[in-house]
């Protein structure tokens, strides 16, 4: 099986895209390779920060690998927090900072639209190739369940009843701007490693 390592440092995300490719790449951690470390993402745009963090590993290991970076988009807010979501309440900030952050912002808004957005940078031989996956959805007026990460308490995909964080991980991944990425990501490596 092709052996890929995913650029990242989050465990949410690689237990989600672990299960997504499963049986169709050897997903390889950070951890496993024992290379750690800040990576890099100080780029203005989904793809950029993509790029820049899958030629961070590629870069230490010579070896094929794939980064993905994300961006919440808030229709009432312009497009924010964006390309930012990761620090919107600031360097160092948690989670709970950036969702407290959020739902200040739209406080007594009516407008809850937004849409996450999902860039997945393939680096082969020293090649990228990029992959996108878009969410829409709604942005609740308080946090609901305990599972996923970072903003899922307060994000409900349309056509759902309930946050990515009241959801199995199956089924926030069968729908969510991750899932979708890492679709056409599967999709592309079928197409072009068949045995
Ligand atoms: P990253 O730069 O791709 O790590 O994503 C930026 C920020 O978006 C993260 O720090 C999270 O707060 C948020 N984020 C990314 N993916 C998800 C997701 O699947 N659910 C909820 N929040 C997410």
């Amino acid at each position: 099986m092709k052996k890929l390592i995913f650029a990242t440092n989050n465990s949410h995300k690689l237990q989600e895209v672990r299960e997504l490719l499963q049986g169709i790449v050897d997903v390889v951690s950070l951890a496993e390779i024992g290379l750690t470390g800040d990576i890099p993402e100080t780029a203005d745009t989904l793809q950029g920060n993509a790029l820049q963090k899958a030629q961070w590993v590629y870069e230490r290991t010579g070896e094929d690998c794939f980064a993905d970076d994300t961006g919440l988009e808030v229709e009432a807010l312009h497009g924010a927090p964006g390309v930012y979501s990761a620090r919107y309440a600031g360097e160092h900030c948690t989670y709970k900072d950036n969702v407290d952050k959020l739902l200040s912002a739209l406080e007594g808004n009516k407008n809850r639209k937004a849409d996450f957005r999902t860039v997945v940078c393939l680096m082969e031989d020293g090649k990228p190739r990029y992959f996108e996956g878009r969410v829409d959805g709604e942005i609740l007026t308080e946090c609901y369940g305990s599972e996923g990460f970072g903003y899922d308490p307060i994000f409900m995909p349309e056509r759902f009843s309930v946050s990515f964080a009241e959801m199995p991980i199956e089924i926030k991944n069968s729908i969510s701007h991750r899932g979708r990425a890492i679709q056409q990501l599967v999709d592309y490596l079928k197409s072009n490693h068949e045995a």
